[in-house]
């Protein structure tokens, strides 16, 4: 074990600040349009790769598993969250055994994490064909190249396979995988985290109570 790594660790500044500060009596009583707040405050200020979040996703016998993600948009009811994936891969596996799973965001330069949790559907197939085909020929390509999360047996086999899918898309730019998926979660329950540089976080919790939303702080 690294003997030095805990104070190396400790070393890094975290929240430091400046962060912006956040009053809960001024957030919006929907929490789809409050992220849609901080996103845009997130694109204004330059956070990198806002967009990127954690999907965490529970087998049927409850074993978590997390990766990260591109979000690609919001749902009309501007409480959901889309995201596309390929159905055969472990979360599409997961999602299909137990179609509920959890979102995060943290955005460091704001000191600002977002979390949303509820279930999750697949969207038709016109709209994963629509997504699929938005991409730009290498992503399409890469849609195209072997079975995600099975195991790869080298570099080689990833090469060969690339071409093949190169060739592949070369002869029919509308072809779309098949287990190409827009999913979409609808969030029941959604937390906002304001970082302080001196701990006094704010933390602004909603639970989906029938058409509305219940909101109360937490404790940090
Ligand atoms: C920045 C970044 C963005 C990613 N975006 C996606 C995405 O939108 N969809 C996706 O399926 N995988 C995406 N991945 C890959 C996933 O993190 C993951 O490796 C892959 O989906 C397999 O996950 P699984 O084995 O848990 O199913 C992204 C990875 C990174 C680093």
């Amino acid at each position: 074990m690294d003997e030095e790594l805990p104070a190396r660790l400790r070393a890094v500044p975290v929240l430091a600040g400046p962060l912006p500060r956040f009053d809960p009596d001024g957030a919006d009583p929907a929490p789809g349009r409050q992220f849609a707040r901080w996103l845009d405050d997130a694109l204004d200020d330059g956070v990198p790769e806002p967009h990127v979040m954690t999907l965490s996703t529970a087998d049927r016998d409850g074993k978590p598993s997390a990766r990260v993600l591109m979000l690609r948009g919001l749902g009309a009811d501007a409480c959901s969250f889309v995201f596309a994936s390929d159905a055969g891969s472990h979360k599409g596996h997961d999602l299909a055994a137990n179609p509920h799973a959890a979102l995060s965001w943290y955005w460091p330069h704001q000191g600002r994490q977002i979390r949303a949790a509820g279930p999750v559907e697949a969207l038709d197939a016109g709209i994963a064909r629509g997504d699929f085909l938005g991409r730009r020929e290498a992503s399409r390509i890469a849609g195209f190249t072997g079975r995600m999360s099975a195991p790869l047996a080298g570099p080689g086999a990833y090469d060969e396979e690339r071409r093949r899918a190169a060739d592949l898309v070369a002869a029919d730019p509308q072809a779309v995988p098949e287990g190409h998926t827009v999913y979409r979660l609808r969030a029941d329950e959604m937390e906002f985290f304001q970082g302080d540089p001196d701990g006094f976080h704010v933390r602004l919790h909603y639970a989906r109570q029938g058409d509305d939303w219940k909101r109360g702080l937490l404790w940090p």
